[in-house]
This record gives structure tokens, C-alpha cells and sequence, in this order.
């Protein structure tokens, strides 16, 4: 069934209608989701912010780095350049505790960033990732208690990162850790906070994937016990992933992404043929590795399947393509071009 039926935010008040002007507000974004333009156009690099400065990336993955706040201003600028037109934060903390508290610190390393880029006058659509596994000490990417997720305890601690980081002056943020009801808990909370122009990039089909290796090294997010399979998908299923991307749509979702990104272009094709919300694609940094790893050995020519996957997931359907190859294929385009 389409996804047509009026939108009800949570708490049974009355149906309130789609925010169009959200993704009109700022022209980067106005590129990032039109519905043709150049692969340009359409790229978001992940970027990880690092309390404690720069820390360069491991052999080989040069996108997997982070950086401290002026780093990622320097960044942001050079990919701004070469006419990138997004990119998406994540932060490496400091200190990790039991329910990621420093995620919603003002400031923290991604709520720095946010307003050290509005200080510098950045053109990029700003998206922050709006999770807990890169904060707490177990790993997890909820609020634990007795060794399962406390749901409600999550949904507010979700809620106060993202508020903290539309304060901070986000234009998106992307919450990530596939927690029933988090956009209509997150939308509810931005709405309460004065927030209503900033969107929500959901993650709303995120499988429990083999693919998220090297961003976990990065960051220091696999978790202690266990694993994410009790919140994320289960790869097998199709149908509940489109189920996924109905109810975020519902609770108020701007954009709705399918991660990862070809092991699923099955869900992305599926999700565009239904749902008339702008589309992202997240092609993860395991995605990335397996190209770099094979270039490396002279395998595969890493320009020539970089842009074959995109344009993959352009044909498939995604608006917005999430991935680490996004400031190297534009300085293998060169110039600001087509
Ligand atoms: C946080 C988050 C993860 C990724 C994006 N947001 C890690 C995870 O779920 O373990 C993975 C991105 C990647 O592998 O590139 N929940
Ligand atoms: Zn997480």
C-alpha cells in the first residue's frame, strides 16, 4: 500500500502535512535532493571529528581519518571546492560512558564543528549522524539495561543529541540507530525545541551488516558483548525493509536512506518505485574497503568501479549518495564541471 494516508505525529494530535520548504531552505540541499543534476551534485562525505585532534587514517583508507575541529573546517572548505555539495558528521568523543552522554554535549566534537563551519561561512548542507555506539563504553547504539536496550531511555537521549545538534545549526540530522519510533521522537523533539526547520535524514533501512568494519576501528564503536542484531535488520528481509522506510516516512522523515548500499539496491529500487521522499544510498565504509583493497592489488580499476557504483545507485533510485570515494571523485573530475 502507498504510503498516502495522512501523517500523524506521535501523541494523537492532528494530522499535520509534509514540510516541503525543509529541503528548499538551503541551496546546497536544493542540490543534493533534485531529482536530476550531476553525480556532483549528489555526494556526501562522511566525515569523523575527533575531540582529541587529527588522527591519521589506516593503510590504504584515506577517507577513514579523522580530524579535530579545524581540520574539518579545512576539510569541509576543500570539498566545498571541488563542488561537493554535503557531508555528514560523525564524532570520536573523548570519554565513552554507559549511555553515551558526551553524545549530546554541546560541546562535543560535532556540535563544535557545526558552528566552527557556520563561522566559517561553509556553503555545505551540514547533516550530523545521530547515534550513541561512537559514545557509549559498550559499544551498543542505545541506552543498555540488563544487557538489552532500554527503549525509552534511548528515544530521549536520541533526542537530546539531535536537538543539540540542530542547535548547533545542522541542517539534517540522521539518526542511525534503527530504534522503533526515533524520527517521531526526534521530530516531536526538534518541533518542541523551536527546531522546525531542520530535517530529518533517517536511516530507516539499516541491516546488521558484515560492512561496518573499518568505520567501528574508526570510531571505537563495536560493541563489548554481543552484537546489533537485536535493532538492525536482518539482511534477509526485503518486505520489513520497505515497512522500515513507510513508518519513518510516517513519523515525519525528510529523507529516507538504505544502508548498505549494493548488497541492497534491491530496497532502494523497491523503496523508489513507492515512496516519493527523496532517496539516500549509504555505500559503507566496508563498500568502500573492498574497492580500495582490490585497486590496491591492481584487481579492479578503482575510477572505473567507483563510478559504475554510482551511477548503480543513481539508476537504482538514491537522490543522495552517502560514500568515502566522494571527495576523490570529484578531484578525479576535476574543477567544479558537470
Ligand atoms: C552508527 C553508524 C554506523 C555507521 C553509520 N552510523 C556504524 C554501525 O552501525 O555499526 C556505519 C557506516 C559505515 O560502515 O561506513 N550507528
Ligand atoms: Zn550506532
Amino acid at each position: 500500500m502507498p504510503a498516502r494516508e495522512p501523517e500523524r505525529p506521535a501523541g494523537g494530535e492532528p494530522p499535520r502535512g509534509r514540510a516541503f520548504q525543509r529541503l528548499r531552505a538551503h541551496p546546497a540541499l536544493r542540490e543534493l535532493v533534485a531529482e536530476s543534476g550531476t553525480i556532483r551534485d549528489h555526494l556526501v562525505q562522511p566525515l569523523f571529528v575527533r575531540a582529541a585532534g587529527d588522527r591519521p587514517a589506516a593503510d590504504g583508507l584515506p577517507a577513514l581519518g579523522a580530524r579535530g575541529v579545524d581540520g574539518t573546517v579545512e576539510e569541509a572548505a576543500r570539498l566545498q571546492s571541488l563542488g561537493l555539495r554535503g557531508i555528514l558528521l560523525f564524532g570520536v568523543p573523548r570519554r565513552k560512558d554507559g549511555s553515551g552522554s558526551a553524545a549530546a554535549d554541546p560541546k562535543g566534537p560535532v556540535p563544535s564543528a557545526i558552528r566552527a563551519l557556520r563561522d566559517a561561512g561553509s556553503g555545505l548542507a551540514i547533516a550530523a549522524d545521530v547515534c550513541l555506539c561512537e559514545y557509549t563504553d559498550h559499544g551498543h547504539c542505545g541506552v543498555m539495561t540488563g544487557g538489552r536496550v532500554d527503549g525509552a531511555a534511548t528515544l530521549r537521549r536520541l533526542t537530546g543529541v539531535a536537538v543539540a545538534y540542530a542547535e548547533a545549526g545542522a541542517d539534517l540530522v540522521a539518526p542511525s540507530a534503527m530504534m522503533d519510533r526515533q524520527v517521531a521522537a526526534i521530530r516531536a523533539g526538534l518541533d518542541r525545541a523551536g527546531r522546525t526547520s531542520t530535517g530529518i535524514l533517517a536511516y530507516a533501512a539499516k541491516f546488521a551488516s558484515s560492512l561496518y568494519g573499518p568505520f567501528r576501528d574508526v570510531a571505537g564503536s563495536t560493541p563489548a558483548f554481543g552484537d546489533r542484531r537485536g535493532y538492525q535488520m536482518d539482511p534477509r528481509n526485503g518486505r520489513e525493509a520497505l515497512a522500515e522506510l513507510r513508518a519513518d516516512a510516517r513519523e515525519g522523515a525528510d529523507i529516507l536512506m538504505v544502508k548498505p548500499a549494493l548488497p541492497y539496491l534491491d530496497v532502494l529500487a523497491a523503496a523508489r518505485a513507492e515512496l516519493d521522499r527523496p532517496l539516500a544510498a549509504y555505500h559503507v565504509s566496508g563498500e568502500y574497503a573492498l574497492i580500495r583493497a582490490a585497486a590496491a592489488r591492481g584487481w579492479v580499476d578503482e575510477a572505473r568501479a567507483v563510478e559504475e557504483t554510482l551511477v548503480a545507485l543513481r539508476r537504482a533510485g538514491a537522490d543522495l549518495l552517502v560514500t568515502y570515494f566522494a571527495g576523490a571523485w570529484a578531484e578525479r573530475a576535476g574543477g567544479t564541471g558537470p
